[in-house]
C-alpha cells in the first residue's frame, strides 16, 4: 500500500483549487455536491488570508490528493464535510479522514451526507455505517426537489406567474447594490429559524454577488410602499454544468409581517418564470428547476409541492458530541 499522509493545510489558493477539483469529480459520480456553498465561501476567504471559520484537511497517497475534509466552526459547534476521490473509494479512506478530522474538534459536530434518492441509496447506506461507527445520529433531512421544464410546464409556469397577484402596495424589483443592507435584514427576519440562511452577513452576500454565477436579473425583491423589503426570491444558475441543466430557487423568504398573504407564492412564481425563460448559455434552455428545503419546513414544502415540485434526493445531517 502506498504511504498515506494527512495534512492540515495552511491557507493557500492551490489547496482550494484542489478541493474544488475533487468536489467536481465527486459531483460527476454522486450527482451531489460534497461541500456546501458556505463551506466554499469560507475556504475562499481562508485562501486569501482573510478571517475564516474553516480548517482544511487533505489526505494524499504518494503525493496525490485522495480526499478532503473541511471543518467550519459555528459558535460552540462545528460542521464537518468530507469527500474521497471517486478513484480511491472503498478502501477505508473516508473513515480514516473523518477519524483524523474529529481529533481536532471538541464539542458538538454536525456532518452532512449529500445526495441519495432515498434512505436505501448506496450514499445513504455507506454514510449510515460510517456515522454509526463514529457515534453520529441522524437529526435533520433536506430535500432536493425538482420540476422538469417541459414545454408544457414552461407554459403553465408563465401563465401562473402572470395570474399570481401581488399583495396591494407591493412592487417587484430586481436587486442592485444599494439593496444589500436591506436584504440582509429582511433575510435574517424571514429565516430567523433557519440554521444557515438566517445567519448570512453582508460579507457573505458580497461573496455571492461577486461570484461568476450571479445574475442580478434573477434576484427579485418585493418592496412595500415605504421601500422596505417584504420578501425576496433569489434564483441561481450554477456555472460549469454538464448533463441536466438546472436553475435553482436559491432562497425564497418573506418577512414575518407579510407571511400568509400570498407574497411567497407570487415571488416563487416570478423567479420560476424567469428560470423558465432564461437560457443557461446561448441556445441552451434550462432542463429543470430545483431547490433545497428542510423536510420539516411544511409551509415551504407545501408551497413547492403545490407548484409542481417533487423530491429528487435527500441530504441528511448527522450530529455527534466529541469529548477529548
Ligand atoms: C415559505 C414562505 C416563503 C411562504 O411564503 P408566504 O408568503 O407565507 O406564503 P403564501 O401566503 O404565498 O402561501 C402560499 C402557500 O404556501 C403554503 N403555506 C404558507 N404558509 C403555510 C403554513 N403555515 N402551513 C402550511 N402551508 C403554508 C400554502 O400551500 C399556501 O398556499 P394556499 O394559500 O393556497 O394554501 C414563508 O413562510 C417564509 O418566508 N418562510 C421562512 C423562510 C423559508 O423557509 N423559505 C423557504 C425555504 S427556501
Amino acid at each position: 500500500m502506498s504511504s498515506r499522509d494527512f495534512l492540515w493545510q495552511e491557507p493557500s489558493s492551490a489547496t482550494v483549487e484542489r478541493l474544488e477539483a475533487l468536489a467536481q469529480r465527486a459531483f460527476s459520480l454522486d450527482e451531489a455536491q460534497p461541500f456546501s456553498e458556505q463551506t466554499l465561501v469560507e475556504a475562499r476567504k481562508w485562501s486569501r488570508g482573510e478571517s475564516s471559520a474553516v480548517r482544511i484537511l487533505e489526505v494524499c497517497e504518494a503525493g496525490e490528493t485522495r480526499g478532503f475534509a473541511a471543518l467550519v466552526t459555528d459558535g460552540d459547534s462545528c460542521l464537518l464535510e468530507a469527500a474521497v476521490d471517486p478513484s480511491a473509494r472503498e478502501r477505508g479512506l473516508g473513515t480514516a479522514l473523518i477519524t483524523e478530522a474529529l481529533t481536532q474538534v471538541e464539542g458538538e459536530v454536525a456532518a452532512w451526507v449529500h445526495g441519495g434518492p432515498d434512505a436505501s441509496s448506496s450514499a445513504m447506506i455507506s454514510a449510515q455505517k460510517l456515522a454509526k461507527s463514529q457515534g453520529f445520529v441522524a437529526q435533520r433531512e433536506l430535500f432536493k426537489m425538482g420540476l422538469a421544464l417541459t414545454d408544457e410546464a414552461r407554459a403553465s409556469i408563465l401563465a401562473a406567474a402572470e395570474a399570481a397577484p401581488l399583495p396591494a402596495d407591493i412592487r417587484l424589483e430586481t436587486y442592485t447594490e444599494k439593496d444589500a443592507a436591506g436584504w440582509v435584514k429582511a433575510n435574517a427576519a424571514a429565516f430567523a429559524d433557519h440554521p444557515e440562511q438566517g445567519k448570512l452577513t453582508l460579507k457573505d452576500l458580497e461573496e455571492r454577488t461577486g461570484s461568476d454565477w450571479f445574475r442580478a436579473e434573477g434576484f427579485f425583491l418585493a418592496k412595500d410602499g415605504a421601500g422596505s423589503i417584504a420578501g425576496s426570491h433569489w434564483t441561481k444558475i450554477p456555472h460549469h454544468q454538464t448533463g441536466v441543466l438546472e436553475g435553482e430557487v436559491y432562497a425564497v423568504g418573506v418577512t414575518p409581517d407579510w407571511q400568509g398573504k400570498g407574497l411567497g407564492r407570487s415571488l416563487t412564481l416570478a423567479g420560476m418564470a424567469y428560470l423558465a425563460r432564461t437560457h443557461y448559455a446561448p441556445g441552451k434552455k434550462l432542463d429543470r428547476i430545483v431547490l433545497y428545503v428542510d423536510a420539516e419546513n411544511s409551509p415551504a414544502v407545501t408551497l413547492y409541492r403545490s407548484l409542481g415540485f417533487s423530491p429528487l434526493t435527500i441530504d441528511r445531517q448527522y450530529l455527534a458530541t466529541t469529548e477529548r
